[in-house]
């Protein structure tokens, strides 16, 4: 790789870490009955997998996390600080930094990305970016919170009609993108 290509792979990963933190903007909406809001912050997530591939997704997102650890409030809500990790939405936010190595590598070993295969990328994403998330988070939400796992996960199903529709409509999206800009690290 060329000191040129370098520099536009960090570049289009900040670029994407810039996405996630903006649609962090968008407010969480309860949902009552469990500590966890839903959000559309998560729709960077799962562009950062579309968009980058799992090397500079992972990237991306850990960027994103790495200053929520320090402290930025950079979360739904204006959160963030270590302590996030540890609270009720620490599974989710663990789960999102292996979503896009998960993601990239199913799309790697399927060749989901190329054309005609859209319904294999929409299934992959809902696969390894809503319910491996679901799952994970869930599973840390029912230690942290005192909840039987199936409580927990019964739960999640709040979050699934939306979390489909955004997963959709990012690899609509990230297809549209890859076509007129060059990422070209989406299998890295
Ligand atoms: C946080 O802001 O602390 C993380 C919130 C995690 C919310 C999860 S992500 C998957 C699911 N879909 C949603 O819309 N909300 C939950």
């Amino acid at each position: 790789m060329t000191n040129q290509q370098a520099i536009k792979h960090l570049t289009q990963t900040a670029m994407v870490t810039a996405l996630i933190i903006v649609l962090g903007f968008f407010p969480g909406i309860p949902v009552g009955f469990i500590p966890v809001p839903i959000i559309l912050q998560n729709m960077g997530i799962f562009l950062a997998a579309e968009l980058l591939g799992r090397k500079y997704g992972t990237m991306a997102v850990g960027l994103f996390l790495g200053l929520v650890a320090l402290g930025l409030p950079l979360l739904s809500g204006g959160r963030g600080g270590a302590a996030v990790f540890l609270g009720p939405t620490g599974g989710y936010l663990v789960a999102w930094l292996l979503a896009p190595l998960l993601i990239g590598t199913l799309i790697k070993m399927t060749r989901a990305t190329e054309s005609g295969y859209w319904w294999l990328e929409v299934g992959i994403v809902w696969l390894a970016g809503i319910l491996f998330i679901d799952v994970v988070g869930a599973g840390w939400l029912a230690i942290q919170s005192h909840m039987t796992l199936s409580a927990a996960l019964l739960s999640n199903l709040a979050f699934i009609p939306g979390d489909l529709i955004k997963a959709t409509l990012a690899v609509f999206i990230a297809r549209r993108v890859r076509a007129v800009v060059d990422f070209g690290i989406t299998t890295a």
